[in-house]
């Protein structure tokens, strides 16, 4: 089972092969929304690729799948070079194929 390295947070989890990085986040207690002072939390697509609240960055790229048409769009619309990174993705359509490397974009807590 590959394992997902959640570094900010200091955690490691294993997953079964094609899990979300989502999935994975939310089911050990990983904070993953945290857009907008945390609002994302209650409002966003719960999953569907649509909020692009849940980014991460994943290294490395090939450890997930290719970028869902979804995530291509928001390659092309996304105005921060970072969106444009192929290991910036959104946790709910990033599946866990091999260990992995995931950066959340909250903040620890100490
Ligand atoms: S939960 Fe909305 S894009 Fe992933």
């Amino acid at each position: 089972m590959p394992k997902v390295t959640f570094v900010n947070e200091g955690r490691t989890v294993e997953v079964e092969a094609g899990t979300s990085v989502r999935y994975a986040a939310l089911e050990n207690d990983i904070p993953l929304y945290c857009m907008w002072f945390g609002l994302s939390k209650l409002a966003n697509c719960h999953g569907n690729g649509l909020c692009w609240t849940d980014r991460v960055r994943v290294s490395p790229a090939s450890a997930v799948n290719p970028r869902t048409p979804l995530e291509k769009t928001m390659n092309q619309i996304g105005t921060f070079p970072k969106n444009r990174s192929p290991q910036t993705r959104l946790g709910c359509q990033a599946l866990v194929y091999e260990d992995c490397e995931v950066y959340t974009r909250c903040k620890p807590k100490r």
